[in-house]
């Protein structure tokens, strides 16, 4: 069977604050810069799935697309896009970086796709210099 990888990209904005609680506002700043500033600042995030599997020998296709955008625009979509990420209750006790967005969009998603596809990866860009790739990988 021949093995395709289907990447879809998505697109939603949402501000943040990087900040440790434990940490002293002075510890903080060393650690965040500007990225701590008090009042958030936003990101144009730009989702990027890739699912991979054989090719349907009828559909000619990885991936059912329809169901797919559905469920990134139900899952992710309509959770963050226009949203401050640090109040959503899935980061109460975790720091809003793009790098644990990855693992939390990684954790909503992963069963969206059906066997025998499967999601292969996680990739979000913050801004054009920064993106950050998940797999699902503890190690
Ligand atoms: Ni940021």
């Amino acid at each position: 069977m021949p093995i395709v990888h289907f990447s879809r990209r998505y697109h939603f904005s949402s501000s943040h604050r990087l900040h440790v609680d434990a940490l002293t506002e002075e510890q903080n700043y060393a650690t965040f810069g500007k990225c701590n500033t008090p009042r958030g600042h936003g990101h144009n995030y730009v989702l990027e799935l890739t699912v991979r599997g054989p090719v349907h020998p009828e559909t000619g296709m990885v991936a059912d697309m329809v169901s797919l955008k559905q469920a990134v625009q139900e899952r992710v979509l309509t959770r963050f896009d226009l949203q401050n990420l640090n109040c959503d209750p899935v980061f109460a006790d975790l720091v809003s970086s793009t790098e644990n967005l990855c693992r939390v969009a990684w954790k909503l998603l992963d069963d969206v796709v059906t066997s025998p596809a499967v999601l292969e990866q996680v990739r979000i860009e913050e801004t054009s210099n920064n993106s950050f790739e998940y797999a699902g990988k503890e190690n």
